[in-house]
This record gives C-alpha cells, sequence and structure tokens, in this order.
C-alpha cells in the first residue's frame, strides 16, 4: 500500500481551488491508500497573523476537511503543532538545503515582495515542509499547481541527505490532478484563486450556499467574443470556466466547450454541476458544527497515530546525521 500524505494551511476559508486541486483528491486516496493529511497551522505563523484566531481556523480547516469527506476511520488527520516532531526534523532539514535555494522559490519572493522585514520562518518555511512529507515516509503527495516546486525542493533535499548521510528518506513524488490543479479567480482568471488575495466575488467558497456559487459563477468573467472555446492563453475566462468543469465532471474542457453555444449556458452548466458536487460537503459541514467534539477527537486521535509514524523517522534522521542519542533515544 502506498503511503500517501497532504497539508492544508489553516488560515484562510477554503475554496473551489483547494477542493478540486486537493481535497478530492484526498478523498479518494483514503480508500486506496495510507493517507496522512494534516492542517499546517505552524505555516499561518510565517505571515502576520491574529493570534486569537489561529485556533478557531485551524479547528475550521478540520471541519472543513472532514466536511469534504476525509474519515478518520480511513485516514489520519491532525495539526502540525501537535506533532513536535515537524519542527524538529525541519531543522535538520534547514541544515540540509541551501538559503540560494529557499530564496528561488516562487511563492517566497511573491509574498515578500523585496521586503527585508519578512519573517525569517517565510524564507524557511519549504524545510519545514519538507518535513512535513519526509516524516511519513510518503510516496506520493497530492497537490495543486502552486506546491509543484516546494515538492522539488523536498525531493532534492531527500536526495541529499540520504547521500551526505546513508538511506534514511524515502524520495516523494508529487501527483497533480490533470483537471483542477490551478482553479483562477473568477473575477480575475489570469490569477490563481487564493484564500489571501483573491476578490470575494472571484472565490467560490467551498462552504457558499447555492445561491452564492451561482451569483459568483455567472458574474465571472468572460470575454468579448461569444464563441466557447477552450484557449486558456487567448480566453483565460471561459477556458477557466471549461476546466473547473472538466474537473468537477470527469470530461475534457475541450469535449465541453463543443457542448456549449454561448457564455450564458456555459455558466448555467458550471453552477450547478458545482452546487451538485458541494451540496453534501456543506451538508456534512453544518452536521459537525452540531457536533464539533468530533472534529476535536478525530485531530487527537490523528496526532497519536502520525506521531507513532513520524517519531521513529525522526530518531533515523537524527541518528544518521550523527547526533548524540539521548537515553531512551531522540523521539519521546
Ligand atoms: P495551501 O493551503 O495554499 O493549499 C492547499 C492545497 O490546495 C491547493 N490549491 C489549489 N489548487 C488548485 N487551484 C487553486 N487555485 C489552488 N489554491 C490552492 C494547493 O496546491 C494545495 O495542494 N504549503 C501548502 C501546505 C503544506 C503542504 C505540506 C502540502 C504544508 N506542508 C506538505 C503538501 C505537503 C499550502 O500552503 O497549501
Amino acid at each position: 500500500m502506498a503511503r500517501v500524505l497532504s497539508g492544508v494551511q489553516s488560515t484562510g476559508v477554503p475554496h473551489l481551488g483547494n477542493y478540486l486541486g486537493a481535497f478530492r483528491s484526498w478523498v479518494s486516496d483514503q480508500d486506496r491508500d495510507d493517507a496522512f493529511f494534516f492542517i499546517a497551522d505552524l505555516h499561518a505563523m510565517t505571515v502576520e497573523y491574529d493570534p486569537a484566531e489561529l485556533a478557531p481556523s485551524t479547528f475550521e480547516q478540520a471541519l472543513g476537511l472532514l466536511a469534504a469527506g476525509l474519515d478518520p476511520a480511513r485516514c489520519t488527520l491532525f495539526a502540525q503543532s501537535h506533532v513536535p516532531e515537524h519542527p524538529r526534523l525541519a531543522w535538520i532539514i534547514e541544515c540540509t538545503i541551501t538559503y540560494g535555494e529557499l530564496r528561488r522559490m516562487t511563492q517566497f519572493k511573491d509574498k515578500a515582495g523585496g521586503q527585508e522585514t519578512v519573517r525569517a520562518g517565510l524564507l524557511t518555511y519549504p524545510a519545514l515542509m519538507a518535513a512535513d512529507v519526509l516524516l511519513y515516509d510518503a510516496d506520493r503527495v497530492p497537490v495543486g499547481d502552486d506546491q509543484r516546486q516546494h515538492l522539488e525542493l523536498t525531493r532534492d533535499a531527500a536526495v541529499r541527505f540520504n547521500n551526505r548521510y546513508g538511506q534514511t528518506f524515502v524520495v516523494p513524488e508529487a501527483a497533480v490532478p490533470a483537471y483542477g490543479a490551478r482553479v483562477m479567480d473568477l473575477q480575475e482568471p489570469t490569477r490563481k484563486m487564493s484564500k489571501s488575495d483573491s476578490s470575494p466575488l472571484g472565490t467560490v467558497l467551498m462552504l457558499d450556499p447555492p445561491e452564492e456559487i451561482d451569483r459568483k459563477v455567472r458574474k465571472a468573467v468572460t470575454d468579448t467574443e461569444t464563441e466557447v472555446r477552450y484557449d486558456p492563453p487567448t480566453k483565460p475566462g471561459v477556458s477557466n470556466l471549461l476546466e473547473v468543469l472538466a474537473a468537477a465532471t470527469g470530461d475534457k474542457p475541450e469535449t465541453l466547450a463543443a457542448g456549449y453555444r454561448d457564455y450564458g449556458s456555459l455558466k448555467k452548466a458550471v453552477s450547478e454541476s458545482l452546487v451538485e458536487m458541494l451540496a453534501p460537503v456543506r451538508e456534512r459541514a453544518e452536521r459537525l458544527r452540531r457536533d464539533p467534539g468530533e472534529v476535536t477527537e478525530a485531530l487527537a486521535i490523528g496526532a497519536q497515530k502520525a506521531r507513532a509514524v513520524a517519531g521513529p523517522t525522526l530518531e533515523r534522521a537524527m541518528r544518521a546525521a550523527g547526533l548524540l542519542p539521548p537515553a531512551g533515544g531522540f523521539a519521546r
């Protein structure tokens, strides 16, 4: 059985990009593989945040993942900060990769915008992300397109560590879905839909009520032509809608394009398929809100299961790196 692991940062409300690019694959992975999913709450600290909102947003993210269909009986769901092995291995990875590699990360460049005052954690975050993955001997990491570069760095870190200190880590592969890996903002279709800097009207939230989904899809920016054609460089808005529909229905965007005569009918189809796809997610979220203990309990069990796997890997890595083991071993 393959080992699969992935994560989502804790701040912000989950949107259609998260669902189509990541969560949906996670839900099917839990039936096929030994699956670990977590909420990256330590990640939220790399930019300015409100401490009063961190715990509620981690809880909300866990609730969202359970609503999306993760089942604690079939996968391990936990919060990153509940498993202290993550920041411990991250230090070792920080001492394996270079400043040059970190500085070249596109997400760092985008978020730092050349400012000296950004938090050091924003720069070193990919080392923590590599630790997140390597601790679980993950074979596959299901992510959206924007995480490919971080996964490449994770692979490089694993190979380098293994070459330097002896075989320790499994070298993971990124698994990116064919459609839905890069859902664009509906108002600005040349920008990725994102939790932090998308327009509210351009972002369909995973838990939006049907009328909101419909309103946002119908107001989506298209272009001045009328022809429905899949051509991302020249028709980014229409192509984004076709990709979303492809991800929701399993058809190809080119094939779908032939079935619509005008933008109105395409938007109607997109809106209907999203409403149908997300209805069960909303229902489960409402049920979980009435029983929040289920979320807390899932995270408690998840952290225990996660530590049972992460501990031995950390132990292996610390010994390989040459540190003096304390009596009883490192991973306690
Ligand atoms: P995050 O929280 O930004 O996103 C969670 C997942 O959603 C995907 N995603 C998208 N997919 C398609 N279209 C979009 N517009 C879109 N926006 C986001 C992301 O690619 C991701 O798969 N650094 C990670 C969290 C993380 C992680 C890890 C992931 C921390 N440690 C270890 C994998 C393995 C992040 O910020 O994801």
